[in-house]
């Protein structure tokens, strides 16, 4: 796919989606700077990577931690001299319990991660891809963004805003030869969907995952979303009454997802 020899940042890369793209990146012939706070996943990473021919820098740190996030972007832009691509990836589900002790902190770490995080990372390196006239900025949103999905209030929003403001920002970097892209997954088997106690509709495999977003990348697609059943459903979805949606929501979610009532719906984590 021509990135050979690209400077490749990723946020969220010890685990999931993001390590399967560092890995698939790597094999190509990238050169990589990986976030996430768990060293050993990262470190163990970096190593397959270098064994399959790649090249692979690490970065430990918690993207909440704002001045320790700021001072991490600094270090890979300032090692790599310029990113050809940065994906904005790391993201969590948290878990709201109603009625709950705890729901204002997880909240808080919600949008800090998907929403504040994940727009510093773009915006942190927007500027320099702007100043150079090259770069794609990658986004990693979610289906859960089309509408306000059951048991997911919080991580729903952030990627509402996350999708829209991968939107706007189009407008702004592209008359500097800048392009950006949203990547919208379905079900994906991540560690994040294997705590997932709901049926989760054409669940795809991490491997399968990274390839398709790869070629989205690649062609530079404005917004992608996956598995292409999924995405016909959710624009049906987009678009129906309340009514509808509330039925579809409990078809899926059950019964208390909906109407209330606290269960088990409550301990998913959703797309
Ligand atoms: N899997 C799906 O079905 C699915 C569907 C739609 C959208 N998505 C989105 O895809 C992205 C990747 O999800 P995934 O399924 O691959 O999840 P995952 O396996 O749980 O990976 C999440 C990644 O984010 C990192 N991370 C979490 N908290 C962090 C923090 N505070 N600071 C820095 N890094 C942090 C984790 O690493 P550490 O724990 O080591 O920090 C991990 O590398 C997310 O944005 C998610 O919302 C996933």
């Amino acid at each position: 796919m021509g990135i050979k020899n690209n400077k490749i940042f990723i946020t969220g890369a010890s685990t999931g989606i993001g390590r399967q793209l560092a890995l698939d990146y790597g094999k190509a012939g990238a050169e990589l700077w990986l976030l996430a706070r768990s060293e050993t996943k990262l470190t163990d990473l970096a190593r397959e990577i270098q064994k399959a021919g790649g090249q692979a820098h690490i970065l430990i740190c918690d993207a909440t931690d704002e001045p320790a996030f700021l001072s991490a972007l600094g270090i890979a832009q300032e090692e790599s001299g310029g990113f050809d691509l940065v994906i904005a990836n790391a993201g969590w589900g948290g878990k709201m319990q109603y009625p709950g002790d705890k729901n204002i902190e997880v909240l808080n770490q919600v949008i800090d991660l998907n929403f504040r995080a994940a727009t510093q990372t773009l915006e942190y390196f927007a500027k320099f891809m702007v100043i150079a006239r090259h770069g794609h900025l990658v986004g990693v949103s979610s289906i859960a963004g089309f509408r306000g999905a059951p048991s997911a209030a919080v991580y729903s929003a952030t990627k509402a805003a996350l999708i829209t403001y991968l939107e706007s920002l189009r407008f702004s970097v592209r008359p500097f030869g800048i392009f950006v892209t949203d990547i919208r997954p379905g079900f994906v088997r991540t560690p994040m969907t294997d705590r997932n106690v709901v049926p989760m509709p054409f669940l795809m495999e991490v491997d399968k995952a990274s390839h398709k977003i790869r070629r989205a990348i690649a062609r530079k697609r404005k917004r992608f979303t996956f598995p292409w059943q999924m995405a016909v459903l959710l624009h049906l979805i987009k678009a129906a009454p309340d009514f509808l949606y509330d039925w579809i929501a409990g078809l899926t979610f059950g019964k208390q997802a909906v109407s209330g009532r606290t269960g088990k719906a409550e301990s998913n984590t959703p797309a």
